[in-house]
């Protein structure tokens, strides 16, 4: 049987102060802002932010809620890291970078085989950077991460989960992912030829309390897995449907992608999504990725109400890629962003 998802689409989290996740994933990181859009769901208007590689590939997108008002519990039944790879021998280089920006980390570690750096977020995340000597995608060069050692897009996700079975059914018999290694309390699940961007690791912590499910600061929200099209979103409602995992979601229009959502046994929210014509540049050229705030057209006759909810923002000049090139490389300094409003998520 032919699966629709062909590995990783996308990650979204929930952090707390914009700007902060911004810094964070622009110069710390050193992905480039893709999206400034707002969450489609709910009475709140939140931030949308993403981050992704050169290209701006599924596989690549890391997304964020800058979600203040509730934080999150962390726990089993939850992401508990997201991965990025990085060529191999660049680890040495991850510890300086992420000693200079006191960002917490755990030093060099191995999982697999590979070598992996864990470090946290401003609200608590925690990401990866891991060796691999196979990955080819072009990740995004800052004044301080040149394209060499720069993330190339994701590794994939690890999971808390209490038991593994189920969650190792769900992955292999509804999404197509077979599992390839077990090392300690980690299960490796792979899709297609595996390696990066096709790898789920489950990791299986039996006493660990639940975390939180709700949009809450501090806790990953879902991973989001790439279909390529919208029959093949149909034909994956389709095969949920057909194995009794009745709570997938309808399809839901995401501007960017169409998306379905389904939980799996061990609680970890799961979409699929088929990238909508045009992707991100659908609404700005690919060169202003990232630069001005974007409202879908359902949205846009509340831009004002909106953009009065939302904390001031600054995107850094480099993430322009004519600016990223210049002679000389750019510096790390600020540009305004195009609006400017009391930021009342903070005085709340
Ligand atoms: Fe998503």
């Amino acid at each position: 049987m032919n699966y629709p998802a062909t590995g990783l689409h996308h990650v979204t989290s929930c952090a707390g102060g914009a700007q902060e996740d911004i810094d964070f994933f622009t110069q710390v990181v050193g992905q480039r802002m893709i999206k400034q859009t707002i969450l489609f769901d709910g009475r709140y208007a939140h931030y949308h932010l993403y981050y992704a590689n050169a290209k701006a590939e599924p596989g690549s997108v890391m997304t964020t809620f800058p979600y203040k008002r509730v934080k999150g519990r962390k726990g089993s039944g939850q992401i508990s890291a997201t991965s990025y790879t990085v060529a191999k021998g660049t680890l040495p280089f991850w510890v300086d970078h992420l000693n200079h920006h006191k960002v917490k980390h755990t030093g060099i570690q191995e999982r697999f085989g590979q070598s992996f750096i864990r470090f946290s977020h401003p609200a608590g995340l925690d990401f990866e950077v891991m060796e691999d000597k196979e990955d080819k995608r072009e990740g995004w060069s800052t004044p301080e991460i040149p394209g060499e050692v720069s993330v190339k897009g994701f590794q994939g996700v690890v999971c808390s989960v209490r038991e593994t079975a189920e969650t190792k059914r769900f992955f292999i018999d509804a999404l197509g992912f077979h599992e390839s290694g077990v090392e300690g309390n980690y299960h490796r699940l792979e899709t297609g030829k595996g390696g990066a961007a096709r790898t789920i690791t489950l990791l299986h912590e039996p006493d660990r309390p639940a975390g939180s499910w709700t949009f809450g600061e501090g806790t990953p929200h879902h991973v989001a897995l790439n279909v390529p099209d919208d029959e093949a979103l149909a034909e994956q409602k389709g095969i949920y449907d057909e194995l009794g995992y009745t709570d997938c979601s309808e399809i839901k229009d995401r501007m960017y992608f169409h998306s379905i959502y389904c939980r799996c046994p061990g609680g970890i929210l799961v979409e699929c999504a088929a990238t909508a014509a045009g992707g991100f540049a659908k609404d700005e050229p690919f060169d202003n990725l990232g630069e001005k705030l974007l409202l879908p057209p359902w949205f846009e006759s509340r831009r004002d109400e909106i953009v009065a909810m939302l904390e001031p923002i600054q995107v850094p000049e480099y993430n322009e890629p004519a600016v990223a090139a210049g002679p000389g490389g750019a510096q790390p300094s600020k540009r305004k962003a195009d609006f400017v409003h009391a930021d009342q998520a903070a005085s709340r």
